[in-house]
């Protein structure tokens, strides 16, 4: 089973790959010829997924998924969510995003948040929707140097070490994107 993952992302490539079985051939959207930005224009995580596998199967005729991921901050009213990638401007920079995270708690007791990844599914002309969720909180300072984004500042429950300090395959059992492929894989059942 051919299947497109549609992302520019190099970090959730290979977190992905480390997952889906080998009866799965995973192209990337450099294997099909998309050099363009697809489009990202919902207000949802949800709604973004959607409109980025539809994007690639309408352009390209590929079956395809597509991942969106927020960062949800309790104190903050669940932002920057949607918004996490330019939380501190176009340049989606993630130290700015994480400095700008950090002072907007800056002496706010609750620090609880969660990651939330929707994946998309667009297969066979339906689409489908699987969503992964990691609950945890975030730090005071950045922590390691793995990972990407915001995984410096991102403890999950019952751990000491941020994602960013954890090795990848650990942060995959237990991790928003991880849990979601694994919905994923069990719904394609290759
Ligand atoms: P998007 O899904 O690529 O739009 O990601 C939205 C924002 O969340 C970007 O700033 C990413 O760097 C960040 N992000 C997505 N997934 C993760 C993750 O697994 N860990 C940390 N940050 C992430």
């Amino acid at each position: 089973m051919k299947l497109v993952f549609a992302t520019n992302n190099l970090n959730k490539l290979k977190e992905v790959q480390m997952l889906i079985p080998s009866q799965i051939q995973l192209l990337s959207l450099a294997d099909i010829g998309c050099t363009e930005d697809i489009p990202e224009t919902s207000s949802t995580i949800e709604g973004n997924a959607k409109q980025k596998a539809h994007y690639i199967k309408q352009h390209y005729g590929y079956d395809c998924f597509a991942d969106d991921t927020g960062l949800e901050v309790a104190a903050l009213n669940g932002a920057p969510g949607v918004y996490s990638a330019r939380y501190a401007g176009e340049s989606r920079d993630a130290n700015a995003n994480m400095d700008k995270l950090l002072s907007e708690l800056d002496g706010k007791e609750n620090h609880n948040a969660q990651f939330k990844t929707v994946i998309a599914l667009e297969i066979n002309g339906k689409l489908k929707t699987f969503t992964g969720i990691c609950k945890g909180k975030i730090t005071h300072t950045k922590k390691g140097t793995g990972g990407f984004g915001y995984d410096p500042i991102f403890l999950p429950n019952g751990y000491s070490k941020t994602f960013a300090e954890l090795p990848l395959n650990e942060k995959n059992k237990i991790g928003h994107r991880g849990k979601a492929v694994q919905l994923l894989i069990n719904f394609l059942n290759p």
